[in-house]
């Protein structure tokens, strides 16, 4: 990750967690200090036991930090690129934080998901436990049309009952397209879209399965 000054806003959430000022983190890549405070305020209120995550960094360090100021849960963050899982481990530890988010080496790999082929997620490494809060970051949009458009197809059937999906950059047609397929393929889904600096869309099981 770059090494850059902080936004204030990211520097502010840290010191609402008690991480200090030295976060790494990438105007470009990590997550914006928006969708970071809109995802651990609800860690935080919501406590959940299980996050798993499509993509690793900032994201995972601060949601790590969110189940240790919480006394509960862990992150399992899916991560394709090894020099990216290194990075945020060496960040987990720096900050003590590696017993609250394991980062799986997840590569992507070629599956077919409601007819179309995608590079997405192995996840072979992740644990079959229900799912709290989802965030989805990853894979990026350069690997393929509709990139994070598997998460759901994927991951929702292993929702726990009040779980939440949160879908980062949900701004950008891509993502809009992602979240109209979503809607049609998962009937029983609500989504509210916060219109913060990229776009948030916070989608949620409106009846059980
Ligand atoms: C949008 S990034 C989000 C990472 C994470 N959620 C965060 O907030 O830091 C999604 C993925 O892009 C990849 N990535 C991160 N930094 C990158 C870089 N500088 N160049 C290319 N890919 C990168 C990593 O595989 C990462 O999982």
């Amino acid at each position: 990750m770059a090494d850059a000054a902080l936004p204030p806003a990211l520097v502010a959430l840290l010191g609402r967690l008690g991480l200090g000022g030295d976060l790494a983190y990438d105007p470009w890549w990590s997550a914006a200090p928006d969708f970071l405070g809109l995802i651990v305020e609800h860690a935080l209120a919501a406590r959940p036991e299980t996050i798993v995550e499509c993509s690793s960094g900032t994201t995972t360090v601060l949601l790590a930090r969110c189940c240790a100021r919480n006394g509960r849960g862990r992150v399992w963050s899916l991560e394709n690129g090894p020099e990216f899982a290194a990075r945020t481990r060496a960040e987990l530890a720096r900050h003590g934080l590696a017993e609250r988010a394991e980062v799986i080496d997840a590569p992507l790999i070629a599956q077919t998901v409601d007819g179309c082929e995608f590079q997405w997620y192995d996840l072979a490494g992740l644990p079959e436990r229900p799912i709290d809060m989802l965030v989805i970051d990853g894979p990026p949009g350069f690997i393929q049309r509709h990139s994070r458009y598997p998460a759901l197809p994927r991951l929702y059937h292993r929702l726990a009952a009040g779980g939440t999906v949160w879908l980062d950059d949900a701004a950008r047609p891509d993502e809009r397209e992602i979240v109209a397929r979503w809607q049609a393929a998962f009937p029983d889904l609500a989504v509210e879209f916060i219109a913060n600096e990229r776009g948030c869309a916070v989608l949620h099981r409106e009846t059980r399965p």
